[in-house]
């Protein structure tokens, strides 16, 4: 809980295309069984042919769940895709949207994220929704004007919808990579995202979440989970492993 604020923390993992039936059973039985009593909320974000796996793995718990991507659409002719109605059927109550590797990988637009993140509204779904600026970006100054580009694409749509969504700042220069933004940087991005979210709503905006990603780990948590505007994690290395999961959520 961000004391100040009283904005629950939000520890999601992001497993990636990571996990197998046999490995994820382990990971899911380490996490169930060790998230009760904890200060922060519990997602796992899995790949979609292992929501059912999840969904009967932690239905009754106190972790959520949920899918990594979604649709633009609602359904149709869009061989591959799943849509947000799908990631309901199976209980999710997450989804991330606007990943960097989604967005460098797979060609999505500012324009595109924003329609997805309508589209889980939609359908019952929280928005993860994720912002962040390359290297290259950010030795050129340019990481203010890149996260409130991505942002406000997004709050361009909402409307009074905006108290529904997560937001994550993951600098992309720091995503698998071993090297984290120290908490000082983070804040100042995060600053500036909550500066965007109460201009455009000050009562929702201020009750919005706000996760850092980024080579989050159990030894640097702490120092940023106490930093102001940061108000949970989304991880992806070490939410593969139960005790390193569980770890960064204890630190909250
Ligand atoms: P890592 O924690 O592996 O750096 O990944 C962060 C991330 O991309 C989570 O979405």
């Amino acid at each position: 809980m961000n004391q100040t604020t009283m904005r629950r923390t939000l520890i999601a993992g992001n497993w990636k295309m990571n996990g197998s039936v046999a490995a994820n059973a382990v990971l899911l039985e380490g996490i169930r069984s060790g998230a009760g009593g904890l200060a922060a909320d519990l997602t796992v974000c899995v790949p979609s042919p292992y929501l059912a796996q999840a969904q009967s793995a932690l239905s009754g718990s106190v972790v959520a769940w949920g899918g990594q991507d979604l649709s633009l659409h609602a359904s149709g002719a869009y061989t591959g895709e799943v849509s947000g109605a799908m990631l309901r059927d199976f209980g999710c109550q997450f989804v991330i949207v606007g990943h960097s590797e989604r967005r460098s990988l797979h060609g999505e637009t500012d324009a595109i994220v924003a329609g997805k993140a309508l589209q889980a509204l939609a359908c019952g779904l929280t928005p993860i929704v994720c912002v962040g600026e390359t290297l290259e970006e950010r030795e050129a100054g340019h990481t203010d004007s890149v996260v409130s580009r991505q942002l406000k694409a997004v709050l361009d749509v909402l409307g009074q919808q905006l108290g529904k969504i997560v937001v994550a700042y993951e600098p992309v220069w720091a995503i698998g990579t071993g090297k984290t933004a120290t908490p000082e940087m983070a804040q100042q991005v995060h600053a500036q995202l909550r500066r965007l979210l109460v201009g455009a709503d000050a009562v929702a905006g201020s009750g919005v979440r706000l996760l850092y990603g980024g080579s989050m780990k159990p030894d640097n948590a702490r120092d940023l989970l106490a930093m102001a505007d940061i108000d949970g994690g989304l991880i992806g290395g070490a939410s593969l492993k139960a005790e390193d999961f569980l770890a960064i959520a204890r630190s909250a």
